[in-house]
Protein backbone atom coordinates (compact mmCIF):
# COMPACT_ATOMS: atom_id res chain seq x y z
CA UNK A 1 0.00 0.00 0.00
CA UNK A 2 1.77 3.26 -1.16
CA UNK A 3 1.03 6.34 0.84
CA UNK A 4 -1.30 8.74 -0.24
CA UNK A 5 0.17 12.26 -1.60
CA UNK A 6 -1.54 15.15 -1.48
CA UNK A 7 -1.12 17.56 -4.73
CA UNK A 8 0.68 20.62 -3.92
CA UNK A 9 -0.11 22.92 -1.98
CA UNK A 10 -2.37 20.28 0.01
CA UNK A 11 0.93 18.91 0.95
CA UNK A 12 3.83 20.92 1.79
CA UNK A 13 5.99 18.56 3.21
CA UNK A 14 8.12 21.59 4.76
CA UNK A 15 4.96 21.87 7.44
CA UNK A 16 6.69 19.47 9.52
CA UNK A 17 10.07 20.79 8.98
CA UNK A 18 9.67 24.26 10.44
CA UNK A 19 10.37 23.89 14.37
CA UNK A 20 12.80 21.42 15.84
CA UNK A 21 10.33 19.33 18.03
CA UNK A 22 8.06 19.37 15.07
CA UNK A 23 11.07 17.74 13.18
CA UNK A 24 11.98 15.31 16.22
CA UNK A 25 7.91 14.14 16.18
CA UNK A 26 8.72 13.00 12.53
CA UNK A 27 12.12 11.70 12.63
CA UNK A 28 11.57 7.94 11.67
CA UNK A 29 15.05 6.51 12.97
CA UNK A 30 17.04 7.52 15.72
CA UNK A 31 20.51 6.54 16.79
CA UNK A 32 21.36 5.96 20.65
CA UNK A 33 24.31 5.15 22.72
CA UNK A 34 22.15 1.48 22.77
CA UNK A 35 22.90 0.65 19.30
CA UNK A 36 26.79 0.96 19.73
CA UNK A 37 29.07 -2.22 19.90
CA UNK A 38 32.86 -0.52 20.53
CA UNK A 39 35.82 -2.73 19.13
CA UNK A 40 39.17 -2.31 21.57
CA UNK A 41 42.22 -3.50 20.47
CA UNK A 42 44.51 -5.09 23.36
CA UNK A 43 48.43 -5.62 23.36
CA UNK A 44 50.37 -6.98 26.14
CA UNK A 45 52.07 -4.75 28.93
CA UNK A 46 51.18 -2.52 31.80
CA UNK A 47 49.22 1.05 31.52
CA UNK A 48 49.81 1.20 28.18
CA UNK A 49 47.87 2.92 25.68
CA UNK A 50 49.46 3.21 21.92
CA UNK A 51 48.12 5.13 19.10
CA UNK A 52 47.07 3.62 15.74
CA UNK A 53 48.73 5.57 12.79
CA UNK A 54 46.36 5.09 10.09
CA UNK A 55 43.26 5.51 12.79
CA UNK A 56 43.63 8.62 14.73
CA UNK A 57 42.25 8.60 18.05
CA UNK A 58 42.48 4.64 18.37
CA UNK A 59 44.79 2.98 20.91
CA UNK A 60 45.98 -0.21 21.65
CA UNK A 61 45.38 -0.78 25.00
CA UNK A 62 47.28 -3.33 27.64
CA UNK A 63 45.11 -5.11 29.55
CA UNK A 64 44.48 -3.33 33.00
CA UNK A 65 43.69 -0.09 29.97
CA UNK A 66 41.27 -1.98 28.39
CA UNK A 67 39.14 -2.86 32.00
CA UNK A 68 39.52 0.99 32.14
CA UNK A 69 37.66 1.51 28.54
CA UNK A 70 35.58 -1.30 29.51
CA UNK A 71 34.28 0.89 33.03
CA UNK A 72 34.16 3.66 30.54
CA UNK A 73 31.68 1.91 28.27
CA UNK A 74 29.79 0.69 31.19
CA UNK A 75 29.29 4.38 32.31
CA UNK A 76 28.58 5.66 29.39
CA UNK A 77 25.57 2.87 28.65
CA UNK A 78 27.66 1.53 25.96
CA UNK A 79 26.17 -2.12 25.82
CA UNK A 80 28.72 -3.81 24.75
CA UNK A 81 32.92 -4.00 23.90
CA UNK A 82 34.74 -5.95 21.32
CA UNK A 83 38.24 -7.15 21.75
CA UNK A 84 40.73 -7.68 19.17
CA UNK A 85 43.96 -9.16 20.21
CA UNK A 86 47.67 -7.27 18.37
CA UNK A 87 49.77 -10.02 18.63
CA UNK A 88 53.80 -9.84 18.46
CA UNK A 89 55.35 -11.16 15.00
CA UNK A 90 57.50 -13.95 17.65
CA UNK A 91 53.73 -15.37 18.35
CA UNK A 92 52.39 -15.97 14.89
CA UNK A 93 52.78 -19.48 13.79
CA UNK A 94 51.84 -21.64 10.70
CA UNK A 95 49.64 -23.82 13.16
CA UNK A 96 48.31 -20.71 15.16
CA UNK A 97 48.58 -22.56 18.33
CA UNK A 98 48.36 -19.38 20.71
CA UNK A 99 44.28 -18.68 18.94
CA UNK A 100 43.20 -21.58 21.29
CA UNK A 101 45.66 -20.76 24.40
CA UNK A 102 43.46 -20.17 27.43
CA UNK A 103 45.82 -17.50 28.04
CA UNK A 104 46.26 -15.88 25.00
CA UNK A 105 45.84 -11.68 24.73
CA UNK A 106 41.94 -12.17 24.18
CA UNK A 107 40.88 -14.86 26.64
CA UNK A 108 43.26 -12.78 29.31
CA UNK A 109 41.35 -9.76 28.74
CA UNK A 110 38.13 -11.06 28.72
CA UNK A 111 38.54 -12.45 32.37
CA UNK A 112 39.53 -9.43 33.65
CA UNK A 113 36.87 -7.14 31.74
CA UNK A 114 34.47 -9.55 32.89
CA UNK A 115 35.82 -9.97 36.54
CA UNK A 116 35.48 -6.11 36.67
CA UNK A 117 32.39 -5.17 34.81
CA UNK A 118 30.29 -8.23 34.74
CA UNK A 119 27.16 -6.35 33.09
CA UNK A 120 28.98 -5.26 30.29
CA UNK A 121 28.56 -7.71 27.37
CA UNK A 122 32.19 -8.33 26.16
CA UNK A 123 32.12 -10.04 22.16
CA UNK A 124 35.26 -11.81 21.11
CA UNK A 125 36.46 -12.27 17.60
CA UNK A 126 37.18 -16.09 15.64
CA UNK A 127 39.62 -16.41 12.91
CA UNK A 128 43.38 -17.29 12.97
CA UNK A 129 44.55 -14.11 11.30
CA UNK A 130 46.41 -12.22 14.36
CA UNK A 131 47.88 -15.59 15.42
CA UNK A 132 48.44 -16.85 11.76
CA UNK A 133 52.77 -15.93 10.37
CA UNK A 134 50.73 -16.14 6.72
CA UNK A 135 48.18 -13.09 7.48
CA UNK A 136 45.09 -15.10 6.68
CA UNK A 137 41.97 -16.31 8.56
CA UNK A 138 42.67 -19.55 8.09
CA UNK A 139 45.57 -22.66 8.24
CA UNK A 140 47.61 -21.57 4.83
CA UNK A 141 49.08 -24.97 2.92
CA UNK A 142 50.57 -24.85 -0.56
CA UNK A 143 49.15 -21.48 -0.94
CA UNK A 144 45.34 -22.78 -0.71
CA UNK A 145 43.40 -21.35 2.55
CA UNK A 146 42.07 -25.05 4.13
CA UNK A 147 38.79 -24.89 5.61
CA UNK A 148 37.48 -27.83 7.38
CA UNK A 149 40.97 -28.07 9.12
CA UNK A 150 40.37 -24.20 9.86
CA UNK A 151 36.89 -24.89 11.24
CA UNK A 152 38.38 -27.44 13.52
CA UNK A 153 40.56 -24.91 14.90
CA UNK A 154 37.85 -22.40 15.36
CA UNK A 155 36.15 -24.59 17.58
CA UNK A 156 39.10 -24.81 20.02
CA UNK A 157 39.39 -21.14 20.18
CA UNK A 158 35.39 -20.24 20.87
CA UNK A 159 35.53 -22.82 23.54
CA UNK A 160 38.65 -21.19 25.07
CA UNK A 161 37.02 -17.88 24.76
CA UNK A 162 33.49 -19.31 26.14
CA UNK A 163 35.67 -20.42 28.87
CA UNK A 164 37.17 -16.91 29.75
CA UNK A 165 33.40 -16.06 29.43
CA UNK A 166 32.63 -14.14 26.30
CA UNK A 167 28.99 -13.30 26.11
CA UNK A 168 29.44 -12.84 21.95
CA UNK A 169 31.87 -14.66 19.86
CA UNK A 170 32.12 -12.90 16.31
CA UNK A 171 33.48 -15.76 13.68
CA UNK A 172 35.08 -13.71 11.21
CA UNK A 173 36.99 -16.36 8.90
CA UNK A 174 34.27 -16.73 6.04
CA UNK A 175 34.92 -20.13 5.98
CA UNK A 176 31.94 -22.94 5.05
CA UNK A 177 30.43 -24.98 7.98
CA UNK A 178 31.87 -23.10 11.11
CA UNK A 179 28.87 -21.77 12.54
CA UNK A 180 27.27 -25.36 12.95
CA UNK A 181 30.26 -26.31 14.23
CA UNK A 182 30.77 -23.91 16.77
CA UNK A 183 27.40 -24.00 18.21
CA UNK A 184 27.52 -27.65 18.29
CA UNK A 185 30.63 -27.55 20.43
CA UNK A 186 29.40 -24.87 22.42
CA UNK A 187 26.12 -26.74 23.72
CA UNK A 188 28.35 -29.91 24.13
CA UNK A 189 30.26 -27.63 26.28
CA UNK A 190 27.91 -26.43 28.41
CA UNK A 191 28.00 -22.97 27.09
CA UNK A 192 24.30 -22.96 25.50
CA UNK A 193 23.90 -19.33 26.61
CA UNK A 194 27.15 -18.03 24.48
CA UNK A 195 25.71 -16.47 21.53
CA UNK A 196 26.91 -16.34 18.46
CA UNK A 197 27.04 -12.81 15.66
CA UNK A 198 27.80 -14.43 12.65
CA UNK A 199 29.87 -12.15 10.06
CA UNK A 200 27.84 -13.66 7.22
CA UNK A 201 28.09 -11.60 4.83
CA UNK A 202 31.85 -9.96 4.59
CA UNK A 203 33.04 -8.73 1.96
CA UNK A 204 36.48 -8.83 0.94
CA UNK A 205 37.25 -5.32 1.38
CA UNK A 206 40.04 -2.95 1.06
CA UNK A 207 38.42 -0.95 4.25
CA UNK A 208 40.35 -3.02 6.59
CA UNK A 209 43.46 -1.74 5.97
CA UNK A 210 43.83 0.53 9.15
CA UNK A 211 42.41 -2.69 11.19
CA UNK A 212 45.57 -4.98 9.66
CA UNK A 213 48.15 -2.26 10.76
CA UNK A 214 46.10 -1.97 14.25
CA UNK A 215 46.42 -5.82 15.01
CA UNK A 216 49.23 -6.37 13.05
CA UNK A 217 48.57 -8.57 10.33
CA UNK A 218 49.46 -6.53 7.64
CA UNK A 219 52.69 -7.42 7.06
CA UNK A 220 52.30 -11.11 7.70
CA UNK A 221 49.06 -11.07 4.84
CA UNK A 222 50.30 -12.41 1.47
CA UNK A 223 47.99 -11.72 -1.40
CA UNK A 224 44.43 -11.16 -0.89
CA UNK A 225 40.72 -12.76 1.10
CA UNK A 226 38.98 -13.26 -1.94
CA UNK A 227 38.86 -16.83 -2.00
CA UNK A 228 37.20 -16.74 1.20
CA UNK A 229 35.28 -13.30 1.89
CA UNK A 230 32.47 -12.08 -0.74
CA UNK A 231 33.30 -10.29 -3.79
CA UNK A 232 31.93 -6.53 -3.95
CA UNK A 233 30.00 -7.39 -6.64
CA UNK A 234 27.98 -9.93 -5.33
CA UNK A 235 24.15 -9.37 -3.43
CA UNK A 236 21.97 -12.62 -3.41
CA UNK A 237 25.05 -14.97 -2.16
CA UNK A 238 24.99 -12.40 1.11
CA UNK A 239 21.07 -13.35 1.76
CA UNK A 240 22.10 -17.00 1.01
CA UNK A 241 25.14 -16.87 3.70
CA UNK A 242 22.43 -15.03 5.83
CA UNK A 243 20.13 -17.90 5.68
CA UNK A 244 22.13 -20.08 6.13
CA UNK A 245 24.37 -19.18 9.25
CA UNK A 246 20.63 -18.34 11.20
CA UNK A 247 19.58 -21.92 10.26
CA UNK A 248 23.04 -23.51 11.26
CA UNK A 249 22.41 -21.79 15.13
CA UNK A 250 23.73 -18.18 14.90
CA UNK A 251 22.12 -15.47 16.95
CA UNK A 252 22.66 -12.33 15.33
CA UNK A 253 24.66 -11.67 11.84
CA UNK A 254 26.25 -9.00 10.76
CA UNK A 255 26.99 -7.59 7.52
CA UNK A 256 30.54 -6.27 6.77
CA UNK A 257 32.00 -3.37 5.70
CA UNK A 258 29.11 -0.63 6.63
CA UNK A 259 28.58 2.26 4.50
CA UNK A 260 29.41 0.81 1.09
CA UNK A 261 26.80 -2.09 1.96
CA UNK A 262 23.93 -0.50 3.27
CA UNK A 263 22.02 -1.89 0.67
CA UNK A 264 23.03 -5.78 1.96
CA UNK A 265 21.67 -4.53 5.19
CA UNK A 266 18.63 -3.12 4.12
CA UNK A 267 18.19 -6.78 1.95
CA UNK A 268 19.29 -9.01 5.23
CA UNK A 269 16.72 -7.30 7.80
CA UNK A 270 13.90 -7.74 4.91
CA UNK A 271 14.07 -10.98 4.56
CA UNK A 272 14.70 -12.66 7.91
CA UNK A 273 14.34 -10.07 10.82
CA UNK A 274 17.05 -11.24 12.62
CA UNK A 275 19.17 -9.25 14.80
CA UNK A 276 21.46 -7.36 12.02
CA UNK A 277 24.40 -5.54 12.88
CA UNK A 278 26.77 -3.88 10.82
CA UNK A 279 30.45 -3.09 11.26
CA UNK A 280 31.19 0.29 10.22
CA UNK A 281 35.39 -0.63 9.71
CA UNK A 282 38.35 0.76 10.12
CA UNK A 283 38.71 2.17 6.72
CA UNK A 284 35.66 4.10 7.03
CA UNK A 285 36.50 5.75 10.19
CA UNK A 286 39.62 6.31 8.88
CA UNK A 287 37.94 8.30 6.06
CA UNK A 288 36.04 10.16 8.16
CA UNK A 289 38.70 11.06 10.71
CA UNK A 290 41.39 12.04 8.33
CA UNK A 291 39.03 14.53 6.60
CA UNK A 292 37.45 15.73 9.65
CA UNK A 293 41.57 16.36 11.02
CA UNK A 294 41.69 18.48 7.84
CA UNK A 295 38.91 20.79 8.20
CA UNK A 296 37.37 19.18 5.20
CA UNK A 297 34.17 17.85 7.00
CA UNK A 298 32.62 18.18 10.01
CA UNK A 299 33.97 14.94 11.75
CA UNK A 300 31.34 15.17 14.80
CA UNK A 301 27.82 15.90 11.97
CA UNK A 302 29.18 13.25 9.54
CA UNK A 303 30.43 10.92 12.43
CA UNK A 304 26.36 10.66 13.69
CA UNK A 305 24.92 10.49 9.95
CA UNK A 306 27.05 8.04 8.90
CA UNK A 307 25.67 6.02 12.08
CA UNK A 308 22.15 6.83 11.82
CA UNK A 309 22.25 5.47 8.28
CA UNK A 310 22.74 1.85 9.61
CA UNK A 311 19.59 2.61 11.62
CA UNK A 312 17.81 3.60 8.31
CA UNK A 313 19.10 0.66 6.51
CA UNK A 314 17.65 -1.65 9.16
CA UNK A 315 20.26 -2.35 11.33
CA UNK A 316 19.75 -3.06 14.99
CA UNK A 317 23.36 -2.01 15.69
CA UNK A 318 26.51 -1.00 14.59
CA UNK A 319 30.31 -1.77 15.54
CA UNK A 320 32.09 1.00 15.40
CA UNK A 321 35.08 2.94 16.82
CA UNK A 322 33.39 6.11 17.37
CA UNK A 323 31.72 4.38 20.28
CA UNK A 324 32.52 6.23 22.78
CA UNK A 325 32.31 9.49 21.38
CA UNK A 326 29.25 9.04 20.40
CA UNK A 327 27.70 8.13 23.28
CA UNK A 328 29.42 11.16 25.63
CA UNK A 329 27.55 13.27 22.81
CA UNK A 330 24.07 10.98 23.04
CA UNK A 331 24.31 10.21 27.15
CA UNK A 332 23.04 7.32 28.13
CA UNK A 333 19.97 5.20 26.46
C1 LIG B 1 39.88 -10.52 10.67
C2 LIG B 1 39.08 -9.30 10.85
C3 LIG B 1 39.19 -8.17 10.04
C4 LIG B 1 38.38 -7.20 10.60
C5 LIG B 1 37.74 -7.76 11.72
N1 LIG B 1 38.18 -9.07 11.84
C6 LIG B 1 40.07 -7.90 8.90
C7 LIG B 1 40.13 -8.85 7.76
O1 LIG B 1 39.23 -9.65 7.51
O2 LIG B 1 41.16 -8.79 7.08
C8 LIG B 1 38.23 -5.81 10.07
C9 LIG B 1 37.79 -4.76 11.01
C10 LIG B 1 38.06 -3.38 10.53
O3 LIG B 1 38.60 -3.12 9.43
O4 LIG B 1 37.76 -2.45 11.31
N2 LIG B 1 39.30 -11.72 10.79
Amino acid sequence: MRPTVAPFPAARFRRLRRLSALRDLAQEHRLSTADLIWPVFVRDGEGVEEPIASMPGVVRRSVDRVVAAAREAAELGIPAICIFPFTDASVKTDDCVEAWNPDNLTNRAVRAVKAAVPELVVMTDIALDPYNAQGHDGFVVGGEILNDETVEALVKMALAQAEAGADILGPSDMMDGRIGALRAALEAAGHQHVAIMSYAAKYASAFYGPFRDAVGAAGALKGDKLTYQMHPGNSNEALRLVERDLSEGADMVMVKPGMPYLDICRRVKDAFGAPTYAYQVSGEYAMLQGAAERGWLDGQKVMLESLLSFRRAGCDGVLTYFAPEVARLLGRP
